[in-house]
């Protein structure tokens, strides 16, 4: 059995969550707002910050996988994963996005690559506002020129597991955010 080591507590990440939705709360007075989920790690992310604002808000969810050959997640722990850039849609929003608050929320801005697609491919809604919401944040794997407005945490390079975020599929349960080790 693969030992976890806790790096983010749950009672660190509610608080932290709690504040990121005070700013929200804030930027977007008076306003409605659509969250849009980036699946399927976001999934609990999305679940206690959009509980926590307090407006008028929906949710949507969008689907992207990667082009390539993803290697296997014994690999992808040792080294990250480098994708090529090409990202797919594997489910596209369900509304029209035209002149809409959008907070587009992801589990961890890691290369960039995902969030400047999706980036793009919201902003040709023709949104009224678009904002990033991305609760880890590990600048040194930067690839893309690309920021969140609401950063959580920032991270070392390490991979993470627990609220949403998976290795293999596993550990998206865990109430608290823990690495594991890369040996
Ligand atoms: P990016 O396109 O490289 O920024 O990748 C973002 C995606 O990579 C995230 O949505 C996660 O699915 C995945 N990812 C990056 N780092 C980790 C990690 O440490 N644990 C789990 N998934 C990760």
């Amino acid at each position: 059995m693969t030992e976890l080591k806790v790096l983010l507590s749950r009672d660190e990440i509610a608080k932290r969550v709690n504040e990121l939705a005070a700013e929200i709360t804030r930027d977007f007075a008076g306003e409605a707002v659509i969250f849009v989920g980036v699946l399927k790690g976001a999934a609990i992310f999305l679940a206690d910050l959009s509980r926590a604002v307090k407006l008028d808000a929906t949710f949507d969810f969008i689907g992207v996988s990667s082009y390539g050959n993803r290697p296997s997640p014994p690999q992808e722990l040792k080294a990250g994963w480098d994708s090529t850039g090409e990202v797919k849609l594997t489910k596209d929003v369900d509304q029209s996005m035209q002149g809409k608050n959008i907070v587009l929320v992801e589990d961890i801005l890691d290369t960039g690559l995902t969030l400047t697609y999706l980036k793009k491919l919201l902003e040709a809604h023709q949104p009224r506002r678009l904002k990033i919401a991305a609760l880890l944040d590990k600048p040194s794997r930067r690839k893309m020129p690309i920021q969140g407005d609401y950063v959580g945490f920032q991270i070392p390079d390490e991979f993470v597991v627990g609220y949403g975020l998976d290795y293999a599929e596993r550990y998206r349960n865990l109430a608290d955010i823990c690495i594991i080790p890369r040996e």
